[in-house]
């Protein structure tokens, strides 16, 4: 009897290749394929590409509902953003796809998982990290790393050999997309030098093409969480799907940036996060309001102790937890409605409301009905300043 494996299946053409090879070395493939909000793939075209190379079975699962609330969400109320530029959308995918993997696995009694991610990458070390820790005894396999395939154009010509038809563009670019952002590098992003050409972007518009009159967004919070857009109660796959849609008209959350992959190696990387850039700002907006001064300031600290957590791989580790734990507490009080206006790349605010708000007009104004007791202040300051007080020798 052959062992069998179930591999996580992209459809693109690293995934495709794995197929034969696999079979080449006995294992009968389960082909898995997750929709985290891919945009246009069709999942019927990737189910009979996997067929041709020679899945024994495939399986489809929607996760977006999944990915947006336990996943994209959380980084959300931390405001998780990788070296202050990235909203995670590849890295926080990678938990839950490895998650399903091993349901599937052991539904299946597959002997081993398989993954087509590179040895460079930080996908790697998501993937196996999460399952080592979940199911320490579950056998992975990364054909990619072991294979003597050295480029795109040698898995071509491996594929062609086998009779398997690539119709798959040979994109000048590496992409990774989903609900929450699209990643792109390789080709000539490599050239750091060079400005990136406009094809590389997928659901952005330029700042140049972006209308020159602005729009107005309203983005209804409750507990930390979006819940509504323009008045309107929205279920999350559609209010992330539509502030994407909104976003990219006006040219918001597009990044170019080097970053520092855990491997080690510095990367150029494009992103496109039109509604995390969206939802960020009114968030952290919102928590303005809301958040007392001291909360607020070590919450910033977490935010970025919680990035590394989900670059890293480690979004099933103790410490994710218990964040999770202060995160959820500084989320009690934050319900409101925050209005932005988008135009030409830039979000600003425009209107600010909860009823759990601290911002007090008879303490802030410098106008009429000023209730500050000014002359306390002089008090405040004796004793702050004491702290840091000496005579001059
Ligand atoms: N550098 C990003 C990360 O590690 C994105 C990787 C995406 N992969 C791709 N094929 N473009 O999360």
């Amino acid at each position: 009897m052959s062992k069998k494996v179930v591999l996580a299946y992209s459809g693109g053409l690293d995934t495709t290749v794995a197929i034969p090879w696999l079979k080449e070395r006995g294992y009968e493939v389960i082909a898995f394929s997750a929709d985290v909000g891919q945009g246009e793939k069709r999942f019927d075209v990737i189910s009979k590409r996997a067929k041709i190379a020679g899945a024994k079975k495939i399986i489809v699962k929607d996760l977006r509902r999944e990915f947006i609330q336990n996943y994209a969400f959380k980084a959300l109320k931390a405001h998780a953003l990788y070296e202050d530029k990235y909203y995670l959308a590849t890295a926080l995918s990678r938990p839950l796809i490895a998650k399903n993997l091993i349901d599937i696995a052991k539904k299946e009694k597959a002997d081993a998982v398989v993954h087509g991610c590179t040895g460079k990458g930080n996908d790697q070390v998501r993937f196996e990290v999460t399952i080592k820790v979940l199911a320490p005894k579950l056998k992975i396999i990364a054909p990619l790393r072991d294979w003597e395939l050295k480029s795109r154009a040698e898995e071509i010509e491996y594929a062609k050999k086998r009779k398997i038809p690539i119709e798959i563009k040979d994109s000048a670019y590496s992409i990774d997309r989903n609900i929450w952002g699209v990643s792109i590098e390789c080709g000539v992003l490599e050239e750091i030098d060079k400005e990136a050409p406009e094809d590389v972007f997928l659901i952005t518009n330029s700042i140049e093409k972006a209308p020159k009159n602005g729009e107005y967004v309203e983005i209804e919070f409750k507990k930390g969480l979006p819940v509504g857009l323009n008045g309107k109660a929205m279920d999350s796959v559609k209010l992330v799907e539509s502030l994407n849609k909104i976003g990219g008209k006006h040219g918001i959350g597009r990044v170019d940036m080097i970053e520092n992959r855990l491997i080690g190696i510095k990367s150029r990387e494009i992103y496109e996060s039109p509604a995390a850039a969206l939802l960020y700002f009114a968030h952290r907006e919102l928590e303005s309001l809301i958040l007392d001064r001291e909360s607020s300031h070590f919450k910033n600290i977490v935010s970025q102790k919680y990035a590394e957590i989900i670059y890293y791989g480690l979004m099933c580790t103790p410490l994710k937890s218990s964040l999770d734990a202060f995160i959820d507490t500084s989320q009690t009080h934050l319900t409101g409605k925050i209005k932005l206006k988008l135009q030409k790349g830039n979000i600003k605010a425009a209107s600010r409301e909860s009823k759990f708000s601290k911002y007090n007009i008879k303490l802030a104004t410098y106008g009429k009905g000023d209730m500050f007791d000014h002359k306390a202040s002089e008090g405040f300051i004796k004793i702050w300043a004491q702290t840091f007080q000496g005579e001059i020798k």
